[in-house]
C-alpha cells in the first residue's frame, strides 16, 4: 500500500474495522524486536533525557512518600527501576515477553529484585489480575496507551488503569502527540508528507497503510486524553509537554547540553513552560497526571 495516493489510504483505514488480534501482533512483533532501545531510549543523549527528568519531576510531585506502584507498560523496567531505588514497592506488567525478560536482568543488575513484587504479562486493557484499589499509584509511561487502535480498548485501559488504585491515589499517563507527530513528519519522515493529513484527520497508524516506519498507533490529542480519565471521575492535575520547548530540536538541544551553565538554565525553562497549553501538544509526548 505504500505509495497510494492519501484518498485511496485514508478510504481502507475508515472503512475497515481495525482487527484488533493483529494489531497486537504487529505491537508484540515490534516491541520484541526492539526492547534493547526502549532500555536505551530514555538514556541515550541529552534530548530524550529530558522525557525522563519531566516525568521524574511529575512523579516526585505527586508519588505518595510510599507505597505500592503499578507500572503497566513498563517495557524493560526504566521507571521500575528507578522508583524502586527510591524505596517504592512495584509492579511491573507489559505485553511483551522478551520486555520482561530484559527487564529481570535490569532489574537484578540494579540490585531491587526485593523491591519488585511481581513481574506480569498481559495488556492494560485487562488489569483483571489485580483487586480494585490494590495500588497506592499507577503509571502507564512512553505511549502504551497508544498503542491500542479502538476507542473502546482505550476506554477500557483507562477504566482499569482507575479501577486497580486507591482512593485519592494519582495516575500517570503519557502519549505520543498527534500535533507533535506532524512535526516529526517534517523532520524525520519527510517522505511520508503524503499521510500526514490522514495522521491529522484520523489519528491513526496502520503500518503497511501510512508508511513503515513504526507499529500501529494512535496518536492523541490533549483535550482527547483528559476527556478519557475526566470520564472515568478522576480530577485532571497536570498536562504536561515532556520534551517541551526542546521538542523536535535534538541537535541543538544535544549541543547545549555540552554547557552546563545553559543547559542548568535551559532545563528549569523547560520545566517552568512544560505546563502551558501551547507547549503540551506541541511536544513529541505529552504527560497526563490524574487523581482518583
Ligand atoms: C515505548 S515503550 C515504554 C516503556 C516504559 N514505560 C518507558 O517509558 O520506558 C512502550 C511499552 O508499551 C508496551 N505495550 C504496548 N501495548 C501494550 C498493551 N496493550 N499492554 C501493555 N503494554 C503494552 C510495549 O511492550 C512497550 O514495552
Amino acid at each position: 500500500m505504500v505509495g497510494d495516493s492519501i484518498e485511496t489510504a485514508n478510504r481502507d483505514v475508515t472503512t475497515m474495522a481495525i482487527d484488533k488480534k493483529q494489531v497486537e501482533k504487529s505491537v508484540k512483533e515490534w516491541f520484541t524486536k526492539t526492547a534493547n532501545y526502549e532500555w536505551r531510549r530514555l538514556q541515550q543523549d541529552p534530548y530524550h533525557q529530558i522525557e525522563f527528568f519531566v516525568t521524574k519531576y511529575f512523579l516526585e510531585k505527586y508519588l505518595p512518600k510510599k507505597g505500592l506502584i503499578l507500572d503497566a507498560g513498563g517495557g524493560p523496567g526504566r521507571y521500575t527501576i528507578e522508583l524502586a531505588k527510591k524505596g517504592y514497592d512495584i509492579v511491573l506488567f507489559d505485553l511483551v515477553p522478551e520486555m520482561l525478560e530484559l527487564a529481570e536482568r535490569r532489574i537484578r543488575s540494579a540490585e531491587v529484585s526485593r523491591k519488585v513484587r511481581k513481574i506480569i504479562q498481559g495488556s492494560i486493557e485487562d488489569l483483571s489480575v489485580f483487586d480494585d484499589e490494590a495500588f497506592d499509584a499507577a503509571l502507564c509511561l512512553g505511549a502504551p496507551l497508544c498503542h491500542l487502535l479502538t476507542e473502546e480498548q482505550r476506554e477500557k485501559a483507562a477504566v482499569e488503569l482507575v479501577r486497580v488504585v486507591r482512593k485519592g491515589a494519582p495516575v500517570f499517563v503519557s502519549v505520543i502527540s498527534r500535533i507533535g507527530l506532524l512535526r516529526s513528519i517534517l523532520v524525520q519522515f519527510p517522505h511520508e508528507m503524503k499521510y500526514a493529513k490522514h495522521h491529522w484527520e484520523v489519528g491513526d497508524y496502520i503500518p503497511g497503510l501510512q508508511g513503515e516506519g513504526f507499529t500501529a498507533a494512535h496518536w492523541f490529542m490533549p483535550e482527547e486524553l483528559q476527556t478519557l480519565f475526566e470520564k472515568q471521575g478522576t480530577e485532571i492535575l497536570e498536562l504536561a509537554g515532556l520534551e517541551g520547548l526542546s521538542s523536535h530540536h535534538e541537535k541543538k538541544t544535544n549541543k547545549l547540553y555540552k554547557d552546563k551553565e545553559k543547559w542548568k538554565l535551559w532545563t528549569e525553562i523547560l520545566l517552568e513552560t512544560c505546563t502551558h497549553p501551547s507547549v503540551v501538544g506541541s511536544s513529541e509526548h505529552f504527560l497526563l497526571v490524574c487523581k482518583k
